[in-house]
């Protein structure tokens, strides 16, 4: 069974329907060299006269690497048929007139239905959190008898490590450990020497709210962290404190920003969620004092995230205002994104004072580009962050599913996605928006 339409290409040309297949392009898509590869092929004439044959490769899934819902494009590529016509019917031929070899052909390219492969694991590794944001985890909702999930339902470090494995082998290269608040986990830099042994996961991330990190920073970086995120909303105590739920104060979490490049973190990212009328008017400060640090502030649109946030289009800032109102005071240049499908778009100070970012899942969605599967503390996998259900992977585990079945299981379930939830909010109807979704906590955002 092949699936997937031929990934389109720009060419001048038009689709020559009856013209055939010539009889050795026939002959190699009938006899590929290996059973789970196809050839196809169409036929163009271009403007110039000229008759073209674009050849697709396509690989059925047999291996436990591709999903069988998967369509996967191994090489596209355009080539004029006249200097391929006669002795194309062996793999050899096919190789050097295509200019490939074997292991070019066999690279594995994971895709959803959209097309979008799977390039970032976040990882939340606890539910529970020290602090009580109200957009998160508003603390009438979880007050001190709200119970979290014991211990024995989080995943275990084994099992984490694993799954990521698993993943990574997917196309996954980055990993994010997100919670709740992750430094929570005991024994977290057990956990993250081990992930960061994991060959193809080049870049691993964390994400924290700052709070334990005097204590904890130095065994994070010498277990093998690269990155770390802080989230900071505010300057001003009395508004950090009412948005925290804790009344936490704004040097508590700079003394953890400042531990952390004490142990050797270099450039740490400072994420701030703005909800207007509540901290917007503090961002511009925010911006300014950490200019010249080498701290990257990213700016995040207040977002319809879980169930319990009450959230209200009213207190979404749209990143373009806010951006204007930084500008106008240190002007900015946008800059290019670092990789596809970062969700941050990036802006300098014009005067080389450093970097910040906008986030806009509401005003200018990003799931084209979204290649992030999540990972939740008890072991469901989310494809998207306004998902409804994830998939059991604790229970797969649990019950002894070998690596290739559950290698058959992450890649179907990828191979299935569809989720575009922020292109579609704006049409969507109200009700549906109110669908039971995943909280913030539960994934980390
Ligand atoms: P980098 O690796 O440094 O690029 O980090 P990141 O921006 O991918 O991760 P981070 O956890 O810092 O993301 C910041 C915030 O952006 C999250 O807390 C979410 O609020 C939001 N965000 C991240 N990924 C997604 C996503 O896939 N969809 C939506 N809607 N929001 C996202
Ligand atoms: N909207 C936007 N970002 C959110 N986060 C949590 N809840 C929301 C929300 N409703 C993000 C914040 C925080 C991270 C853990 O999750 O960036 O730093
Ligand atoms: Fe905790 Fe982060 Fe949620 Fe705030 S946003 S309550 S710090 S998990
Ligand atoms: Fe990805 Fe869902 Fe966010 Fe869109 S809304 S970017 S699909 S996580």
């Amino acid at each position: 069974m092949f699936h997937g339409g031929c990934r389109r290409q720009t060419r001048l040309g038009v689709h020559l329907k009856s013209q055939p297949v010539p009889e050795g392009f026939a002959q190699a898509a009938r006899n590929t060299p290996w059973p789970w590869l196809r050839i196809s092929f169409l036929t163009f004439l271009t403007l110039d006269g000229n008759v073209w044959a674009e050849m697709s490769v396509w690989v059925q899934h047999t291996t436990p690497v591709c999903a069988p819902s998967a369509s996967v494009v191994y090489n596209t590529g355009r080539y004029d048929y006249r200097n391929l016509r006669g002795g194309v019917a062996n793999r050899k031929t096919i190789e050097r007139r295509m200019g490939l070899s074997e292991p070019a052909i066999i690279k594995t390219e994971l895709r959803d239905t959209l097309g979008r492969a799977l390039r970032d694991l976040r990882i939340s590794v606890i539910d529970n959190c020290n602090l009580r944001c109200t957009y998160c985890m508003p603390r009438e909702k979880f007050g001190e008898g709200y119970e979290f999930l014991p211990e024995d339902e989080l995943l275990a470090f084994d099992e984490i490590v694993r799954l990521a494995t698993l993943i990574t082998s997917l196309g996954a290269k980055k990993i994010r450990i997100t919670g709740g608040e992750p430094l929570l986990r005991k024994g977290l830099p057990d956990l993250i020497a081990r992930l960061a042994n994991i060959e193809g996961a080049d870049d691993l991330a964390l994400t924290t709210n700052g709070l334990l990190l005097r204590s904890q920073a130095p065994a994070l970086h010498d277990a093998g962290l690269d990155r770390l995120t802080v989230s900071l909303d505010s300057l001003d105590d009395d508004v950090f404190g009412r948005m925290n739920g804790r009344g936490v104060r704004v040097a508590h979490v700079l003394k953890g920003i400042d531990a952390a490049h004490a142990a050797g973190f270099s450039t740490i990212k400072i994420n701030a969620v703005i909800q207007k009328g509540v901290n917007d008017e503090g961002a511009v400060a925010l911006a300014e004092h950490f200019r010249g640090t080498g701290c990257i502030v990213r700016f995040i649109e207040y977002m319809d995230a879980g169930n319990r946030n009450h959230w209200d289009l009213a207190e979404v800032l749209p990143s373009k205002i806010l951006m204007e109102r930084i500008h106008a005071k240190y002007p900015l240049r946008p800059v290019e994104r670092n990789y596809k499908g970062e969700v941050a778009a990036r802006y300098v100070y014009e005067d080389g004072s450093g970097e910040i970012g906008f986030i806009s899942s509401v005003t200018e969605s990003f799931c084209g580009g979204c290649t992030r599967a999540r990972l939740s503390a008890d072991g469901k996998l989310y494809t998207c962050l306004f998902a409804s259900a994830g998939t059991d992977m604790k229970a797969a585990l649990r019950a002894g599913e070998s690596d290739e079945a559950l290698l058959d299981r992450l890649a179907s379930v990828w191979g299935a996605r569809d989720d575009r939830y922020s292109e579609l909010r704006a049409a969507m109807p109200e009700h549906e928006r109110h669908q039971r979704k995943v909280e913030m906590y539960e994934i980390g955002g």
